[in-house]
């Protein structure tokens, strides 16, 4: 972090090699060619008052960066994760490595449940900690807006304690944060699934309460919830005005799109097990296609058909997922190295969908996930050329990252030195 500019009205970010802009301003997502209609100019930035005011140089800005060489693009909002959790699950994913399916750990008492059994052990202070670090890792490689999922909780007690951890690590960290309530993650011991998702509708008007609860979610899957569960839960979103997501298609192909299109999903997400004649239907839905491709690729799971679904015109968005099981991965810039590799998307294709359309996928898009001229200014500056992103697969390229148009993180003296103080 960087105390560098602090309190700075007005910054100039000069003579980048590259801006990405949408291929029109006001676009609430990108669609098909528009992804790959976004353009990567060399231009310069004016921000005021933690917004972009100009795609321009301001000669008399407090701050001014030069940005020669560099690549200026939106923050990654990484639109799912499931921070805050407790410790991790190394064991597991060297069972997995050695060929023990995620469905018999999960069986024989570990993944999600492990999990909870940690969140049970550790102190408030204690996730709190290990968020706040994940958080900052999350800064250095870009991501200045981010998703939280309650999930580990298991029991109505440790779900609301979840959701009070996610909004105390909104208030501890630099990035805007939402909450989602991952009310159906695993069936909890001794409920069937319609039994705990009563226990779920009971809960509503605590989790609406809460204050800060932005989604509802569910885990459509043979080892977690099934169909019933996944229309009911659209029907507790829509009483309370929540958006719907859903974790669908991910182990096992269940058919689960359609339905949760029905139900009126905000997104599906995973998608690795949908089927060829699913593809249309995200074609021209107002649903997010949420790609974890981090997870498909450390738990050797299918992979999701994410080219075909660009092609089609699907809102293809991309985010980590991270957790302590399937993907403990917190870096953007590498989940669009796995998703170019895997998917073949080009360099603004994956741009896009980590930010525009991430943005979309949290509602967020009016205010940020893109460079136009009233958003929040939040931005990057990378070491490189955007086309680098993917290439040096591993390598981190922010420089410099802005969060309402204050400097939040420096790489190191390299990029310090690109920072001036004109007033
Ligand atoms: O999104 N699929 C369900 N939930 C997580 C994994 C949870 C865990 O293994 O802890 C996911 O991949
Ligand atoms: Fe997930």
């Amino acid at each position: 972090m960087s105390d560098l500019g602090a309190g700075v009205r007005s910054v100039a970010l000069r003579d980048a090699a590259q801006v990405l802009l949408p291929p029109e301003p006001g676009l609430a997502q990108l669609r098909g060619p528009q992804l790959n209609a976004q353009t990567l100019d060399p231009g310069s930035l004016s921000l005021r008052d933690g917004r972009i005011a100009a795609l321009a140089d301001d000669p008399l800005a407090e701050l001014s960066i030069d940005c020669s060489g560099c690549a200026v693009i939106p923050g990654f909002v990484d639109c799912h994760t499931h921070l805050p959790f407790a410790g991790w699950r190394e064991r597991e994913y060297e069972q997995k490595l050695t060929g023990v399916p995620y469905e018999e750990i999960a069986r024989a008492g570990g993944g999600i449940r492990a999990s909870s059994r940690a969140l049970r052990e550790f102190s408030d202070e204690q996730v709190l900690a290990q968020a706040t670090a994940l958080a900052a890792e999350m800064l250095a490689h870009g991501t200045t807006t981010f998703e939280c999922k309650s999930g580990y909780g298991l029991s109505r007690e440790a779900e609301m304690r979840a959701l009070a951890l996610a909004r105390e690590l909104e208030i501890a960290v630099a990035q805007t944060t939402t909450s989602t309530a991952l009310l159906a993650h695993a069936v909890p011991d001794g409920y069937s699934s319609d039994a705990w998702m009563d226990v779920v509708a009971e809960m509503m008007g605590e989790v609406i309460s809460a204050g800060s609860v932005t989604a509802l979610d569910i885990f459509v899957e043979s080892i977690a919830f099934g169909h019933d569960d996944l229309e009911r839960m659209g029907e507790l979103a829509a009483a309370a005005g929540l958006a719907l997501r859903t974790h669908v298609e991910q182990l096992s192909h269940m058919g689960s799109v359609p339905i949760a299109l029905a139900a009126g999903a905000r997104s599906v997400d995973h998608l690795s097990q949908i089927d060829a004649g699913d593809v249309a239907a995200l074609a021209t839905a107002r649903c997010a296609a949420v790609l974890l491709p981090a997870a498909e690729f450390l738990g050797a799971e299918h992979r999701a058909p994410g080219r075909a679904l660009a092609d089609a015109g699907a809102i293809v968005v991309l985010a980590t997922d991270a957790n302590p099981g399937t993907a403990p991965v917190v870096s953007m810039p590498v989940v669009l190295g796995l998703a170019a590799r895997m998917y073949g998307l080009a360099v603004r294709e994956l741009l896009g969908a980590a930010t525009l359309n991430a943005a979309w996928t949290l509602d967020l898009h009016h205010d940020r996930g893109s460079i136009e001229v009233g958003k929040r200014a939040d931005v990057l500056v990378l070491d490189g050329p955007a086309e680098r992103i993917p290439y040096r697969f591993g390598h981190d390229p922010v420089q410099i990252a802005l969060i309402g148009g204050e400097i939040a993180y420096v790489s190191d003296e390299a990029a310090a030195d690109r920072i001036g103080d004109d007033g």
